[in-house]
């Protein structure tokens, strides 16, 4: 804990755009760079990492500003955002930059030189066999963007390479969605894409939340994550913002903690933030402080693999992966001084494959109210006190939190982490899996808490009335949808006969029996545009899954127990009638939910907007490696 907590500034404008007879649009250029950064605490060496940062002429020509996380993005409700997103991979001499971080090219993945064949697709620029050093493809997606158009979502097949000076004739500069996505955008907001970059717009015309973005390459993700891209997108403002919760002692207008970072601010700031964004995030380091992630299957289960061009086990990938330590805002366990006084935090789970769960009992006297999920405010504050102070958090998911200091003792308290260090099953901690080093990542961030400046103006959160939630019309459909385990061949480097898991695969599911589904195969959801439907996420393996979809906003249905024959679920399905509602902490509207093993997690949906959009499992390791699938909105496209 020697390192101050770094809040993320905010993301300067390029500009703002009057659009004839529209509303005006806040219009951004962000770049994608490499850069080092003391990801360590001092003392340590530096990390080369890379990050999302503004180009802007406003003010100073040509400013960059870099760093991981990435700068917050403040969208205004209903007012579009527009993002230029250019993949400034490069070095000093223009040329490209190979990856931070072992690429697997045995995957169904971006795989630039051959388009997206696929498996069978050998890469080029290889080094060392099944070694990729090629230029790195990107495609930003903004994670909980609502009713966006599909050529501005970050399709996974519409990434693309830097404008570098030195890719050689005839590679593949983009993926196979690139051009029909770049026609779609500029017919529908007349903006050019490429070389080395898209132009995205925003909506933001939901409900008032916390969102963040981050890459979205098709078979990489879990690689251009883990090297450092990922900042929050904050929707401020609306009938769901924060004007329009109430002190339900008064019904005024109630004082929620802040200010949060603002356009402009000196950084670093001269002011006081009450109002913080955290994102928490797991990595491991070399003794040089660059990033370490595994590059050999070894790493995961002792499996030596030979690199087979057909075969289905990979020797690289690794099914799930966890960091030896923990990161806030870009530096392992960070500290962050504060008042005793209420604070606002939103809190992002940024990890790869870890669920969290935040543990504020180590604290004296401290009080955390729950007030917002991915979706905006909560039906009503959850007071964590009836949770024993925890907090579950899973990849991907987000927590707006008011948490009071005033009865905590001065001096240094740590958050802790009771998650654990390996795939989470949904058991009691301690008991159902290996907990958190409480030494490493059993830690998260400290808190410095220090005597208050002045009284605490902010409403006592038990009397925050929050914004009401209009329900979603009723289903038409029920569409249930298959997580299952699959079992993968291939051979050691001595030739014998291998199997082991590869991912959890998705599937549909058809009179209780599933049929698997692979992110090539065609499309099988296709709700009709305006259709509200019932997803339900049947979960067959062993492991809990956060499963994410795009486009909508969804309200968390409930869960059912499936039926078993001994440890597995029985073949076909079967909902065992034991139903939980969804907990207080799902309610409003979330984008990431939890599928228990064992269980049926419905969710109800909108699918307001045409187009065709991914829905994947968060684990980004899983995400990557088939557990992802497209789906449509509407009619097929053109
Ligand atoms: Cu946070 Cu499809 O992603
Ligand atoms: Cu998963």
């Amino acid at each position: 804990f020697q390192t101050p907590l770094l809040i993320p500034p905010v993301m300067p404008r390029a500009g703002t755009i009057t659009v004839p007879g529209g509303k005006p649009v806040d219009s951004y250029e962000i770049s994608m760079r490499q850069f080092t950064q003391q990801v360590l605490p001092a003392g340590y060496p530096a990390t080369t990492v890379w990050g999302y940062g503004a180009v802007t002429s406003a003010g100073k020509k040509g400013l960059l500003l870099h760093n991981a996380p990435s700068l917050t993005i403040e969208a205004k409700w209903d007012r579009p955002v527009r993002v230029k997103w250019i993949n400034d991979l490069v070095d000093a001499n223009g040329n490209a930059l190979p990856h931070l971080l072992p690429v697997d090219p045995t995957l169904h993945w971006a795989n630039p030189p051959g388009g997206t064949e696929g498996r069978d697709e050998r890469p080029h620029f290889e080094t060392t066999p099944g070694r990729y050093t090629g230029p790195v493809p990107i495609v930003t997606h903004v994670h909980g963007s609502v009713g966006v158009g599909d050529e501005s979502d970050g399709y996974a097949e519409a990434w693309y390479l830097p404008a570098a000076k030195d890719l050689p004739a005839g590679y593949a500069t983009e993926g196979t969605w690139y051009e029909f996505f770049a026609a779609k955008a500029a017919a529908a907001h007349g903006v050019e894409w490429g070389p080395g970059f898209a132009t995205f717009q925003y909506p933001n015309s939901q409900r008032a939340s916390t969102l963040w973005y981050h890459d979205h390459t098709l078979g990489m993700t879990r690689l251009n994550v883990y090297a450092g891209p990922a900042g929050f997108f904050l929707v401020r403002g609306g009938p769901d913002g924060d004007d329009a919760v109430r002190d339900a002692r008064t019904g005024a207008r109630a004082v929620l903690p802040g200010p949060a970072p603002k356009e402009g601010d000196r950084i670093p700031p001269n002011k006081t933030y009450y109002e913080i964004p955290i994102a928490v995030q797991d990595r491991s380091f070399n003794p040089d402080g660059s990033l370490f992630y595994p590059d050999s299957r070894e790493f995961f289960d002792g499996i030596v693999a030979d690199y087979l061009p057909d075969g289905e086990f990979s020797p690289i990938w690794n099914p799930e992966f966890f960091g030896e330590t923990i990161i806030a805002n870009g530096n392992t366990w960070p500290f962050q001084v504060v008042e005793q006084r209420r604070y606002r935090f939103r809190f992002l789970n940024g990890c790869q494959s870890r669920f969290l769960i935040l543990d504020f009992s180590g604290i004296p006297g401290v009080r955390a109210w729950q007030i917002g999920n991915e979706g905006g405010f909560l039906a009503a504050p959850v007071d964590l006190a009836a949770y024993g102070d925890r907090l579950l958090l899973a990849p991907a998911e987000r927590a707006d939190l008011v948490v009071d200091f005033a009865a905590v003792p001065l001096g240094d308290h740590v958050l802790g982490n009771v998650g654990p260090d390996a795939p989470f099953g949904g058991g009691e901690p301690g008991v159902a899996f290996t907990m958190a080093d409480p030494a490493t990542t059993g830690q998260i961030l400290a808190f410095r808490v220090v005597p208050a400046v002045g009284p605490d103006p902010t409403t006592p959160p038990e009397h925050l009335a929050l914004p009401q939630i209009m329900p979603l019309p009723a289903e038409s459909v029920v569409r249930p949808l298959a997580l299952v385990e699959r079992s993968a061949e291939g051979e050691d480097d001595e030739g014998e006969e291998l199997e082991g898991p590869t991912s959890a695969v998705l599937g549909t599911l058809e009179d209780g029996v599933w049929t698997e589904r692979e992110w090539a195969d065609e499309v099988t959801e296709n709700p009709a545009q305006g259709a509200t439907e019932v997803w339900e996420f049947v979960n067959t393996t062993a492991d809990a899954h956060p499963m994410h979809v795009h486009e909508v906003a969804f309200e968390v249905v409930g869960r059912e127990g499936l039926v078993l024959d001994g440890d597995e679920v029985a073949v076909p399905v079967q909902p065992d009638g034991v139903v939980t509602p969804p907990e207080p902490w799902e309610t409003g509207r979330k984008d990431t939910v939890i599928a228990y093993p064992g269980q049926v997690t419905r969710v109800r949906a909108r699918f307001d907007r045409a187009g065709q959009y991914v829905w994947h499992c968060h684990i980004v390791e899983h995400e990557d490696n088939e557990m992802m699938r497209p789906y449509r909105i509407g009619p097929v496209q053109p």
